[in-house]
């Protein structure tokens, strides 16, 4: 249940539009925003291999926003600068985003050479009125393209992002997508229910009833039919969104939801390590300003929050909260100190345990179980 690992997270805050549900923080840049950024990121990578690079690094995940869109060679300069200041492990899973119509042969063979093994492609839908909606510019036929690149310079480790309970999708377009997706090469899917983050346009146009979600019920009978679909045609799930061919979980999430150490890298980033989570600036003046000294939110961890934490976690996932690990990591009795909560969801079928371990049986409603342990 706890990793050992340390991974690495580079944030890339840039995109070439900004999607319609999209509060990651990100944004499209100026020229000159894109040259102070790397050099910035550059300087943090060097202060913070002195710091903690010692460890050795097991994953690196270069995220978004979008890491395609920067210029030709941004990748290995940033790779070589990580490789020069922490100690990679030789087998370390290196994963990139990417939109598919910024990720031509030519970003392959960076991305190759940068030495990144995993690209994760943002598709979301097949439907081109799904795809309008988001205000995504690309459409199936670029994320077939990126695929054949990514191939074509050996990259085989490829998960495609798609989206569920879009406004005006219907179950044919998630089932189309479905099976378009699965005829692809590739290893690992992931399938994410719309969050309407405050103000951006597709929340601001649901709330002026100019869109109206898809309701409840259908919502939930299109993420049963992923899970279901998906199984069936090769990718288990093994955690509420994420689904893959056996072998292939993303390692860098999976130590995530271990509550391995991570450091978060660049705008907005965030980190945990040595039990503190912090995040940096989301401030992009402020982050080129001083990319060392730019840590907010700075907190330690306690029993309480540890607990919680890896509660939360470990519930999100298919593989489920071993009592046995739980006890020895916190010197404790969980079926104790939950005993109420634990005879409540067994009497609403909501939970099971089996073997010592305790598993959620409707991964749909997680969240709310979940929060019965707090
Ligand atoms: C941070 S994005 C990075 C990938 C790349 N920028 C892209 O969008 O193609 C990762 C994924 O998060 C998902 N996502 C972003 N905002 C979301 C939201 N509000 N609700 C659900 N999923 C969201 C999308 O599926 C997206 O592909
Ligand atoms: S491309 Fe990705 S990160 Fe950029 S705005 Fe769209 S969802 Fe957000």
């Amino acid at each position: 249940m706890l990793s050992s690992k340390f991974a690495l997270y580079i944030h890339i805050p840039f995109c070439v539009s900004k999607c319609s549900y999209c509060d990651f923080c990100s944004f499209v840049p100026k020229e000159k925003q894109v040259k102070d950024y790397i050099n910035a990121l550059k300087k943090e990578i060097i202060t913070a291999g002195q710091r903690v690079g010692g460890r050795l690094v097991t994953s690196v995940y270069i995220g978004g926003g979008t890491p395609s869109t920067l210029p030709p060679n941004a990748i290995v300069e940033i790779m070589d600068c990580v490789r020069e200041h922490f100690i990679v492990l030789n087998a370390c899973s290196v994963t990139i985003e990417a939109n598919p119509n910024t990720f031509d042969k030519n970003k392959a063979k960076e991305y190759m050479l940068a030495g990144c093994s995993r690209l994760s492609l943002g598709l979301q839908s097949h439907s081109p009125h799904i795809l309008k909606i988001l205000n995504r510019a690309h459409n199936f036929d670029d994320c077939e393209k990126a695929i054949q690149n990514a191939l074509f310079y050996n990259i085989q480790d490829i998960n495609v992002d798609i989206m569920l309970g879009v406004p005006n999708q219907t179950m044919k377009d998630v089932k189309e997508t479905l099976k378009r997706v699965v005829k692809l090469p590739i290893t690992h899917i992931s399938a994410y229910g719309l969050i309407c983050e405050p103000n951006t346009p597709l929340t601001r146009s649901i709330e002026q009833n100019k869109l109206s979600l898809p309701p409840e019920e259908l919502a939930v009978d299109m993420y049963d039919y992923t899970v279901k679909f998906l199984e069936k045609n090769g990718f288990y799930r093994y955690e509420i969104s994420n689904f893959a061919k056996t072998g292939y979980e993303s390692e860098h999430n999976l130590n995530y939801w271990k509550r391995g150490s991570y450091l978060g890298l660049g705008l907005g980033a965030h980190s945990f390590l040595d039990g503190t989570h912090w995040q940096n600036t989301e401030n992009f003046k402020e982050y080129i300003k001083n990319p060392t000294l730019c840590q907010k939110d700075i907190e330690r961890e306690t029993i309480k929050t540890a607990k919680e934490e890896t509660i939360m976690l470990a519930l999100r996932t298919t593989q489920g909260l071993n009592i046995k690990e739980y006890n020895e990591m916190f010197d404790g009795n969980f079926l104790q100190e939950y005993r109420s909560v634990l005879e409540k969801l067994l009497k609403e079928n909501l939970i099971e345990i089996t073997n010592g371990v305790i598993r959620i049986k409707n991964m749909y409603i997680s969240n709310s179980i979940i929060a019965e342990f707090f």
